[in-house]
């Protein structure tokens, strides 16, 4: 068995660090903002409904999983045990590939008018 030095383990009592090393997958992070119901309150895409504007330009992984899990508002919290770091990352992912809408200035239809 692997030895933990004292201030090894320590550390981790102290604080239980976010533990997804692995890059966010996009792909698996829709998957799962459907099957946790995120998108019932924040849309599909994250663009918000009941809930708040997630995407574009999401909150870093580590302060969706912060928020989440101790909620402050109306949101009800999402345990790890329900969504992990990794799924939280994945998330995260996912909502940062969510495209930024185009400038109205660059809408044509809008321009139609002019
Ligand atoms: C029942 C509705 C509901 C569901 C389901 C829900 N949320 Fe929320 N969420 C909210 C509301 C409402 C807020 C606004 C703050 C508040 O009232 O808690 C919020 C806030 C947030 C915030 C903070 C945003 C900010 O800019 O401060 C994050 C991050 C978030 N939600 C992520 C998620 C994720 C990820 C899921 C799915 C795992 C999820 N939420 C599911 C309703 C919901």
């Amino acid at each position: 068995m692997r030895k933990i030095t004292f201030a090894a383990a320590a550390m981790l009592l102290a604080s239980p660090a976010f533990a997804a090393d692995a890059p966010g997958d996009a792909a698996r992070g829709k998957q799962l903002f459907v099957d946790q119901g995120c998108y019932t309150c924040h849309g599909f895409v994250g663009q918000g409904g009941p809930g708040l504007r997630l995407a574009p330009d999401p909150l870093p992984a580590e302060a969706i999983a912060a928020y989440i899990r101790n909620p402050a508002g109306e949101m009800p919290p999402i345990s790890a045990k329900l969504l992990p770091d990794q799924g939280v990352r994945d998330i995260q992912a996912y909502l940062a590939s969510v495209k930024k809408p185009p400038k109205l200035a660059d809408i044509p239809l809008l321009k139609a008018g002019e």
